[in-house]
């Protein structure tokens, strides 16, 4: 069967990019996705974490992923700095380049969750369309937007990276919440207040992905 890659355009959550790539033709795995999740005990998704710098995006993907291995689930975290390293240490932070960084983990998180695993992503990810882009990406209720809500203050005053500092410096351009916007989500899947205790932000989300049925009340391995 064929994809909408193999026309010249291809469309992404609604927005038209080109396709270099034609004459490409889609082949279908004989290991479905569904034999995976089977195999797994639990559903492939994507839950997005999204927040200011020091919201806690990281701390939370990974101690919620530690949760989740716990129980048996197969995870993956994918981290904005860690993959600024390679697939996309090619684009800074211009609007532009950030769409595109945004868009590019949009695709990955895909294939990974096709895959049958739950990705974790830890990316600032600023611009709501960008991020509707990549929930319009995925099939309805695959994506789980979790909206880690600090007070710029707050994250300014964890300054984890020193980098809040440098940016009140100047030293830093395009800093999110100083001198570049942050489109908070309108209608995030949970919203989660990162100035209470961590295990609590764990718990809540560990709650919301047995509400959705991606993992069973009580997983067993
Ligand atoms: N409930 C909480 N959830 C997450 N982090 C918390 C919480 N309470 C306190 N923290 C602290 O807040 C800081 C969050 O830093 P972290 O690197 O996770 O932020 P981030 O959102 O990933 O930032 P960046 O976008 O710069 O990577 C850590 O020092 C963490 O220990
Ligand atoms: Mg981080």
């Amino acid at each position: 069967m064929k994809r909408q890659a193999d026309s010249a355009e291809s469309k992404a959550g609604g927005r038209s990019i080109a396709a270099a790539s034609t004459n490409v033709v889609w082949h279908h795995a004989s290991v479905t996705r569904a034999r995976r999740e089977a195999m797994n005990g639990h559903a492939g998704c994507v839950i997005w974490f999204t927040g200011l710098s020091g919201s806690g995006k990281s701390t939370l993907a990974h101690a919620l992923e530690e949760e989740l291995h716990r129980m048996g689930c197969r995870t993956y975290v994918l981290d904005g700095d860690n993959v600024r390293h390679g697939l996309c240490g090619d684009l800074g932070f211009s609007d532009a380049e950030r769409q595109e960084n945004i868009r590019r983990i949009g695709e990955v998180a895909k294939l990974f969750m096709e895959a049958g695993i739950i990705v974790l992503t830890a990316f600032i990810s600023p611009y709501r369309a960008d991020r509707q882009r990549v929930r319009g990406l995925m099939g309805h209720g695959e994506l789980l937007e979790v909206y880690c809500a600090c007070p710029l203050a707050v994250c300014e005053q964890r300054d984890v990276k020193g980098l809040y500092k440098k940016a009140r410096l100047g030293e830093v351009k395009n800093f999110t919440g100083i001198t570049a916007p942050y489109e908070a989500p309108e209608k995030p899947e949970l919203t989660i207040d990162t100035t209470h205790d961590l295990v609590g932000c764990v718990k809540q989300i560990i709650e919301l992905l047995r509400q959705r049925g991606k993992i069973p009340d009580a997983p067993e391995r």
